[in-house]
């Protein structure tokens, strides 16, 4: 189906139901996509947000080039502490939209899996809550897991309006559910 539609990932139609449902990507120009590669959710992001957008990617490995000139992309290390830094140096404003569909590397010890990944999530919260502007949206995957009530509890913490949303796309059977977020608490 990815194929078919030329998009380089399955993930990709899951930010499209997303979008469905929020309208995330309806009037956003600037946007920062954590755990890029290979490069999917920045194809869906770069066809709607137009040549006078941007979307930054950032991920571990490199993302080959995909061929719209309102897309760049970073190698690097989210967990690293020079990260905001190097997004930073791609882009000085304010992002209106901050996506995170990281994964760590699986294991197969579900609950070493889920930490780890609540640990990437973290990050990625804590990098939109200093380079979002006050209004933006967030949207993060999270593989639920012991520590999912608690994280849930923090993204409210952070931001004003949270949802939790699971896309058709995402196999019934994964452990993953994407958090939606609106507007920074300030
Ligand atoms: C499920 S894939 C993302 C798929 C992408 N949304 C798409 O549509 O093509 C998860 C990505 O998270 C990246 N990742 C995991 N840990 C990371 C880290 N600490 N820093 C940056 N990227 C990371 C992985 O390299 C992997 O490419």
């Amino acid at each position: 189906m990815a194929k078919k539609f030329g998009y380089r990932s399955r993930a990709a139609f899951k930010l499209k139901q997303i979008d469905e449902r929020f309208g995330i990507l309806k009037n956003v120009k600037n946007v920062l996509d954590l755990g890029a590669a290979p490069g999917g959710w920045l194809q869906v992001v770069a066809e709607e947000i137009g040549e006078d957008g941007f979307v930054l990617g950032v991920d571990l490995k490199q993302i080959e080039t995909l061929g719209f000139k309102n897309v760049e992309t970073i190698i690097g290390d989210i967990t690293s502490p020079d990260i905001i830094e190097k997004i930073r140096e791609k882009f000085s404003r304010k992002f209106d939209l901050v996506l995170s569909d990281l994964s760590p590397n699986i294991s197969g010890i579900w609950e070493l899996d889920h930490v780890r990944q609540i640990d990437l999530s973290t990050r990625s919260m804590a990098i939109a809550s200093d380079v979002l502007n006050p209004e933006g949206w967030m949207v993060l995957k999270v593989f639920q897991g012991s520590e999912f009530n608690r994280f849930v509890e923090e993204v409210r913490e952070n931001f004003k309006y949270v949802w939790l949303f699971k896309p058709k796309a995402s196999r019934r059977e994964s452990a993953e559910i994407y958090i939606v977020a609106n507007k920074l608490k300030r």
